[in-house]
């Protein structure tokens, strides 16, 4: 995120357009948390993960006086521009705003979990598999050592892009996500032909799914049909911090910088993002409306090099 503020902050200055970070999103929006941001306020800040202007939830924005006062702050201080980085949640709200004032909105997708319509990544994403992946790295030296199965339990809310990925990447023996369920039977078939196969450990990569911790239940069960040695480990919000990849900045620069663009241009009530390598305007009532799958073909990769 910070890539992407330092990307918005450069090309507005670059128009001669003032810039104002916003404190804690919606929360900073309601209660006029908000200070002007310059081409210096935004340098050194592209290796640091998070974001300088913080970010919170804010249920008081759901509501129509939560919003109105959001909209008198904005008048008040003459925003004519809101570029809103952020996912479903986020784009939420914003539609309802882009609806009850007539500031220009501009959404730029910011979620590691990757489940955002009209845009193939979202920044954070790239960060996050790679965190996971270099865990999984790491965690199958036990594996292979010990001989052990482990079940591996990433992030992202109630998709299995982050399995999906760091489960290919890390070569993990066998994905649980919620797109493509697997019951533990099927799961101790699979890893038992593998084992009879001479397999003497596995890594199974878990989606969190709608309950983190859920991986324990699916270790519970594996261990009543299949004689091995397993742990499990969740990464959780490790996966949310730490220096951005190139990717991941590339990503924050390309569309923080079109977000601006976007907005100077006329266009409002959209999301900016990246579909097969060009800039894209979505609808910003798509981005949430609309469900985003995970590629068939890396999901029959996924089954195929496995085990
Ligand atoms: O939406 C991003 C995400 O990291 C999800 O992958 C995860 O389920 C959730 O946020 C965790 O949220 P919190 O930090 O509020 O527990």
């Amino acid at each position: 995120m910070n890539a992407c503020i330092r990307a918005v902050v450069r090309t507005a200055v670059a128009a001669d357009v003032e810039v104002l970070g916003i404190r804690r999103g919606y929360n900073g929006l309601i209660h006029n948390d908000m200070s002007a941001l310059d081409r210096k306020c935004v340098a050194n800040i592209m290796h640091k993960g998070g974001t300088i202007i913080e970010t919170s939830r804010c249920p008081e924005f759901k509501t129509v006086e939560g919003r109105a006062k959001a909209i008198r702050v904005l008048e008040e201080a003459g925003v004519t521009g809101l570029i809103l980085l952020g996912g479903d949640g986020t784009f939420r709200g914003g539609t309802l705003l882009a609806d009850e004032c007539n500031v220009g909105i501009v959404g730029v997708p910011t979620t590691i979990d990757n489940d955002v319509y009209g845009t193939d990544y979202t920044i954070g994403f790239d960060t996050a598999i790679n965190t996971a992946l270099d865990a999984i790295d790491r965690i199958r030296d036990t594996a292979l050592s010990l001989e052990r199965l482990f079940f591996v339990e990433v992030m992202g809310h109630h998709t299995g892009f982050i399995a999906l990925e760091s489960g290919i990447a890390g070569g993990a023996e066998e994905l649980i996500i919620p797109e493509a369920p697997l019951s533990s039977e099927e799961l101790c078939t699979k890893l038992k032909v593998a084992f009879n196969r001479g397999k003497k450990s596995a890594i199974v990569v878990v989606a969190e799914a709608e309950q983190p911790g859920y991986s324990f239940k699916i270790a519970q069960e594996v261990k009543k049909n299949i004689d091995i040695d397993s742990r499990v480990c969740i990464l959780g919000h490790i996966q949310r911090g730490g220096p951005p990849t190139a990717r991941d900045r590339v990503l924050a620069s390309i569309l923080g910088s079109t977000a601006v663009k976007a907005l100077l241009d006329g266009e409002s009530g959209c999301m900016v993002g990246e579909v097969r390598n060009e800039i894209t305007y979505t609808p910003l009532h798509y981005t949430w409306e609309k469900s985003k799958g995970l590629s068939p073909h890396l999901e029959e990769l996924a089954g195929l090099l496995s085990a």
